[in-house]
């Protein structure tokens, strides 16, 4: 058996109304000041949550000024605030651009300089980040199980991730009553993004028996409840299986990343796609272009994906696979194609020059990378 590391969070928390256990937490931790951030302070449960810490005396300051998916420059001027108002612990509420950016401005709070040297100078984090709560509030990322945020670099608009292992939350608090507000779209498109993460590491060379096994529970979780929890969007035990499937694939994508994130990360930050609707977009297309090197594996994956293989060759199940990706996209209305938002004319040419700037120096797709193919999965998106 093959070596392996992985980073877990120290506790995790599952069920509806368990964010009321924030406030202890923080008590228990002694902290002097949260730094607290969310995507929207109007939010119920954000309301609900700031109550509860003014009930128990616990003080914070609150940062919004995180718009889409993070940028250099808010982490930046989050930590400029950190440091200001002598914070010493961090809680995240929201999606996986509310998580990633709380993340990178807890670590840079103790370890000094700008995002951007870690980001692409290859900086070191030397230091231990202080205490870290993360409470999402879409179901896709898996943001909360990992040790990497994704950053939009402000001068060379590149979206490039950044990890160290003590970034990792500490603690997750995965409450559903959180998610059920919602819209119909990011749920689909989030939930699409998890079912990316739970796909491309089962096929990953660097999958290992924990990645694997999370990432099938997250297949099995999401081809049962993801439609559900899109067209029902008050079903608290479908959105309750939508979060640990989102939090399962968070684990299992920590085996690497194939060729559907390769491409729908660094295309993503170029034409502003949400992170999830670039990887529903490119995931049938992945499937098919790795399927020779890895047909097996997804056989696997369409088992718990629901297919009946027992008479089905390799090749079949992996035809039923992506017939199955396909059928799930129409059902909840995610995007499927590319073409709506190529909001700007730039040459193929120096789009693959982007992806070969940011992800394309990955590795573990089972299908070797290079530009050919970087090239194929873009006009198979088309
Ligand atoms: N760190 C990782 O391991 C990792 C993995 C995958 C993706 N990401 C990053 O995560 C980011 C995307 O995160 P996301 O897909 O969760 O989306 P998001 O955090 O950007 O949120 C999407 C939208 O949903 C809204 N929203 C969030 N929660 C809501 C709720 N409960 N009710 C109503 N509206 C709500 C937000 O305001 C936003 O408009 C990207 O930057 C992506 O690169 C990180
Ligand atoms: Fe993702």
């Amino acid at each position: 058996m093959k070596a392996f590391d992985i980073v877990f969070n120290r506790h995790l928390v599952f069920g509806a109304g368990k964010l009321q256990e924030v406030p202890g937490m923080l008590s228990w931790y002694k902290v002097n000041k949260v730094f607290l951030t969310t995507f929207d302070r109007q939010n119920a449960g954000f309301l609900s949550l700031t109550e509860m810490l003014d009930k128990a005396g616990i003080a914070y300051v609150i940062y919004t000024d995180i718009y889409g998916e993070p940028d250099a420059n808010c982490i930046n001027h989050g930590r400029d605030l950190y440091l200001e108002e002598g914070c010493d612990c961090a809680v995240a509420f929201g999606g996986g651009s509310i998580i990633d950016a709380t993340k990178a401005i807890n670590m840079l709070a103790v370890n000094g300089g700008k995002i951007e040297e870690y980001q692409m100078e290859g900086r070191e984090v030397v230091t231990a980040p202080p205490l870290f709560i993360a409470i999402p509030t879409t179901s896709g990322t898996g943001a909360e199980a990992t040790k990497t945020a994704v950053v939009l670099n402000n001068d060379n608009g590149l979206k490039k991730s950044l990890y160290h292992t003590t970034m990792i939350a500490d603690i997750v608090v995965l409450d559903p009553e959180l998610t059920l507000s919602l819209p119909a779209a990011i749920t689909a498109a989030t939930g699409m993004d998890a079912l990316s993460h739970a796909i491309e590491s089962y096929v990953s060379l660097n999958a290992t028996p924990i990645t694997e096994m999370y990432g099938l529970a997250a297949v099995e979780l999401i081809s049962q409840n993801l439609e559900r929890a899109v067209k029902t969007p008050d079903d608290i035990e479908a959105r309750g299986a939508m979060m640990l499937a989102s939090y399962f694939g968070g684990v299992a994508i920590t085996a690497g990343i194939g060729i559907a994130h390769i491409m729908a990360q660094p295309l993503g930050g170029t034409f502003k796609i949400p992170h999830g609707d670039a990887c529903s977009i490119f995931l049938p297309a992945s499937v098919e272009l790795n399927r020779a090197y890895a047909k097996d594996r997804y056989a696997r994956v369409a088992e718990a994906f629901d297919v009946d293989t027992a008479d089905l060759d390799a090749d079949g199940a992996t035809d039923a696979l992506i017939a199955k990706i396909e059928e799930l996209q129409k059902a909840i209305d995610a995007p499927s194609k590319l073409t709506p938002y190529l909001t700007k004319d730039i040459p193929l040419d120096e789009l693959i020059d982007i992806v070969k700037r940011t992800t394309g120096h990955i590795t573990c797709n089972p299908r070797p990378l290079n530009e050919d193919l970087m090239r194929e999965a873009y006009e198979m998106a088309l």
